[in-house]
């Protein structure tokens, strides 16, 4: 009986264990991939998996007596990619880079890593999908030569943590996790085994050596990075590097940081010498904005703690089906739908029989309430086919009810839009008694939808 209790099945694809032999996985669906194991109960005492041993005589500590050594934080030399990061690279920590195929982690990274590589540290940068000649090339284009800056192409996690240990770098990348290798387990390279496997290897020496490590992981279909979703457990900080192909901007944002806030994004342009820093987004987004347009409007979104103006375009038009057509781009599908509702019923404007077709124009995806006062004028503007008031921005949330309810940070997104050459605001009224300084914008205070569509029209 004894014996029996430390036998389990564990499945050579997923690692999914259970407790009886099933011909079909039930966690990845494959079949006949559950083998016999005996059940190792590892003991953190032991010394097992290097893991460090408990400190058994711990005594509590008033908080504010614990000492910090000064936080050290690496500059990348991409003032972009830094501020992300929360101020730089934290020594020890472990980063997930992913991102689309082929959106440009493996160039973003080479060129971070030319970066420290400058400042005099030495950097190892682990391929498991292109040749170090492929790797030459690319960095040549980039001009990101440097004689700090070590490649090698490899897969097995062995080889690669015993180069840790006998090159010491300052910064390792592994591009990509996917690719990496555990001789120990007998799945394929990407399996979900040898992904949790190789990430805690690799856990496991960055903490103890304090070097900080970066992952580049590829995303699947939906969206998620491949692997396990313990992968984004284990890690310090989850970045993603999104954008649209056919756009040369790509937007670096993080989803999770221990060392950090999760609300900054970094702004990049690809274009063919690599990635170069966007420090002004503003202006690149608003650069084919139309002006006297019906349909197009400017809106001032927070990106933590940086405003950028984007450009809303909506498109209405009789709807040819039974049922109207939503086509929403860039921001969330059900926000628009709550939207129109409120238009429907409080404009009475009949949205009911009108296709919409919404877009961010550049690309990119927003997410705060703030702009819901910039998506029911866009879509209005379309539907009547006037054009807004020129030089004009508007920013509020709207309620169910139609009220323009009072936003946060007016006042960096007034001045935001002042220098963006802009003369009018429409702001919600609340908000408009506690707006410090007035400097030359014109602020239109604002209580509904309908006052604010007798200003616009
Ligand atoms: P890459 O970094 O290989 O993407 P990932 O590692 O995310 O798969 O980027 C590949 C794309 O970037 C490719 O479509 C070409 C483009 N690119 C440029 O436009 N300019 C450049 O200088 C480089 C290196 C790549
Ligand atoms: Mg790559």
């Amino acid at each position: 009986m004894k014996k029996k209790i430390n036998i389990i099945f564990s499945c050579r694809s997923c690692g999914y264990q259970t407790s009886k032999w099933l011909g079909k996985c039930p966690d990845c669906g494959k079949w006949d991939t559950l083998i016999e194991k005996t059940r190792s109960f590892p003991s953190i005492h032991s010394g097992n998996r290097n893991l460090p041993k408990p400190n058994l005589h711990a005594q509590p500590v008033p908080i504010d007596s614990i000492d910090i050594e000064d936080q050290h934080r690496l500059s990348t030399g991409l003032a972009e990619f830094d501020r992300v990061l929360g101020g730089g690279l934290v020594s020890g920590s472990l980063v997930l880079l992913g991102g689309d195929p082929g959106i440009g982690k493996s160039t973003l990274m080479l060129q971070a890593l030319h970066g420290i590589a400058k400042s005099g540290r030495k950097v190892l940068y682990v391929s498991g999908e292109e040749s170090i000649m492929q790797i030459r090339i690319r960095s040549k284009r980039l001009s990101s030569l440097s004689s700090n800056l070590l490649v090698v192409s490899e897969i097995d996690i062995g080889a690669i943590l015993a180069m840790l240990d006998s090159i010491k770098p300052d910064v390792l990348v592994i591009d990509s996790i996917q690719t990496m290798f555990s001789p120990d387990i007998t799945s394929a390279p990407g399996s979900v085994s040898q992904v949790r496997e190789s990430t805690m290897q690799i856990m496991l020496t960055a903490k103890k050596t304090d070097v900080p490590v970066f992952l580049i992981g590829h995303v699947t279909k939906d969206g998620a990075i491949a692997g396990p979703r313990l992968l984004e457990h284990m890690v310090d900080t989850v970045l993603y590097f999104e954008g649209d192909r056919n756009h040369v901007f790509r937007i670096l944002r993080a989803v999770k940081n221990r060392f950090g806030s999760t609300n900054e994004i970094g702004v990049f342009e690809m274009n063919e010498n690599g990635l170069v820093e966007v420090l002004n987004p503003s202006a690149v987004f608003l650069a084919e904005c139309p002006e006297k347009t019906p349909g197009s409007i400017v809106t001032a979104s927070m990106e933590g703690s940086r405003p950028i103006l984007v450009e809303i375009q909506a498109l209405a038009g009789n709807t040819s089906f039974g049922t109207p057509r939503r086509t929403i781009l860039g921001i969330d599908q059900n926000r628009v739908a709550l939207l129109l509702a409120v238009i429907e019923k409080k404009l009475n404007m009949h949205m009911m029989g009108q296709d919409i077709f919404m877009n961010v124009a550049g690309g990119v995806k927003i997410d705060e309430p703030a702009i819901d006062l910039g998506i029911v004028s866009a879509v209005v503007s379309s539907f009547l086919d006037r054009p807004i008031l020129e030089r004009t921005v508007v920013v509020g949330e709207v309620g169910l009810t139609g009220e323009i309810r009072a936003i946060s940070n007016i006042d960096i997104r007034i001045s935001e839009a002042e220098k963006m050459g802009f003369s009018r605001c429409l702001v919600p009224q609340s908000n408009l008694k506690r707006i410090a300084v007035n400097k030359g914008m014109e602020l239109i205070g604002i209580k509904t939808i309908s006052d604010a569509a007798e200003v616009l029209f």
